[in-house]
């Protein structure tokens, strides 16, 4: 099958599922033409140094680790709030690299994991009809009508919060706080005290020694290597016009890439084959993800597949699969062996979340940590199993203390979930929860 040329507004040709309502029309047209002006998030030497890597991983040479909030918040654009993210997803990375024994290409959900797909344009709250909330680069959560309304100017004020979040990952990751002689420091206050908080500060010792024995016998340890953590940003992307504002052609090659973050993902409810989402990723070369849930037909896979890795480049596309625990068994072995018969380059990688998602009896939408790890296990005996590789997870995790999530180390209860339920959208795993399926995750590795 041969493509009509590509540009990067080509999409507009296509039908775009879950693109917001905009109101105003010509103010969305005039936000998504200056963010059009304003300098790319990210550059294109790094969008390749990405895909490198994740051609490691999708070779066994590597293990992914993608992870953040389901929605971002504006809110939550402040130092401490990137900081604590940062740091767990640094120490999940540590536990993974030192106890499992492969580099971790670390991908947060961050700097512009700000707009949603919902299962419903509107949704009654109070016996009042209105807009849902599609994340925080579209409209308000707050249940009025008003606050729903689409707002371009929240796409502006996103494409600002990203970059600033952008600016302080840099200095965190490049100007010694990540610097491999400070894994103790990572370690959050309320975690330290549990049994994954010890069982990290004892790597973390181990880590030290193995630094200062370096220095011991006259090594050089003042290396990028040491001093530096690389950490790459990514989000779904949802909204073709921030999207294509954000796409730039690189000087040095003349390629184009969505220099909006590294890598980008489709989600499950926007990749056909003949839509927009799909129509826009062909063009860009950046690393693509791609959510497959139960819902997935195997044919149309592999003509997606092609259309947007057509030389079958390593590392270009990672398929993030979100069965859930119950039918995970049902649905990977067939789409890993049909794969792998057709000869395609994938980085495998599990989104454990979102197959897992139900309402408790208190009414919180929640996830249980033992599914997760249920469904996490499966992923890694039917990838061995079928002759694939086991590439990476996909998380929804944050830093604070959340109680999100039931189970865990801690073992929270439905009840418990009142406590400190803070998500926009779906719930998080916590920093400590995290840390427990590092330990989990490095065990299987190994
Ligand atoms: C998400 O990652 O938050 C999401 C909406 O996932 P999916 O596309 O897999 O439903
Ligand atoms: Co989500």
């Amino acid at each position: 099958m041969s493509n009509p040329p590509w540009n990067k507004k080509s999409w507009q040709n296509f039908t775009a599922l879950q693109q917001p309502n905009w109101p105003d029309q010509t103010a969305y047209k005039e936000v998504v033409e200056e963010i059009a002006t304003l300098p790319p998030l990210v550059f294109a030497g790094e969008i390749r140094d990405l895909k490198k890597q994740l051609a490691q991983v999708s070779q066994g040479n590597a293990f992914l680790l993608q992870g953040g909030d389901c929605a971002e918040e504006f809110a939550m654009c402040t130092a401490p709030g990137i900081r604590e993210l940062l740091k767990v997803i640094l120490q999940m990375a540590v536990i993974i690299s030192y106890a499992g024994g492969k580099p971790v290409v670390k991908v947060g959900r961050i700097a512009g994991q700000y707009a949603k797909p919902r299962s419903a344009d509107t949704e009654i709250v109070n016996g009042v009809e209105m807009p849902s909330y599609r994340g925080d680069m579209v409209n308000r959560i707050d249940p009025t009508p008003e606050a729903r309304k689409p707002d371009p100017a929240r796409m502006r004020e996103g494409y600002f919060r990203a970059c600033s979040t952008m600016n302080i990952l840099r200095a965190f990751t490049r100007g010694g706080f990540a610097s491999l002689d400070r894994v103790h420091a990572w370690n959050n206050e309320f975690v330290k005290n549990s049994p994954q908080g010890q069982m990290y500060e004892k790597l973390a010792k181990n880590i030290d020694q193995a630094i200062n024995f370096m220095q011991l016998i006259g090594l050089d340890t003042e290396i990028p290597q040491i001093k530096q953590a690389s950490f790459f940003t990514s989000h779904e992307a949802l909204l073709l016009g921030y999207e294509e504002a954000l796409t730039r052609q690189d000087s040095t090659t003349g390629d184009w890439y969505d220099c909006s973050a590294h890598m980008v993902w489709i989600g499950d409810r926007t990749r056909q084959l003949d839509g927009a989402h799909i129509e826009f990723l062909r063009g860009v070369l950046n690393p693509i993800g791609m959510k497959v849930g139960p819902g997935h037909d195997i044919d149309e896979l592999k003509k997606i597949i092609v259309t947007l890795n057509p030389d079958n480049e390593a590392g270009r596309l990672t398929l993030i699969t979100r069965f859930g625990a119950k039918k995970i068994s049902d649905y990977l072995p067939r789409l890993a062996r049909e794969m792998r018969q057709e000869g395609f380059n994938l980085v495998w990688s599990c989104d454990p979340m979102h197959g897992n998602t139900y309402t408790a009896a208190s009414g919180y939408k929640t996830r249980n940590f033992d599914l997760i790890l249920q469904e996490i296990r499966a992923f890694f005996e039917i990838h061995w199993s079928e002759g694939t590789q086991p590439g990476g997870v996909h998380f929804e995790l944050t830093g604070e203390n959340v109680t999100e999530c039931t189970g865990g180390g801690r073992n929270i209860l439905d009840e418990q979930l009142v406590n400190n339920y803070l998500t926009n959208c779906d719930p998080r795993l916590n920093a400590e929860q995290s840390l427990e399926l590092a330990f989990q995750l490095a065990e299987m590795l190994r």
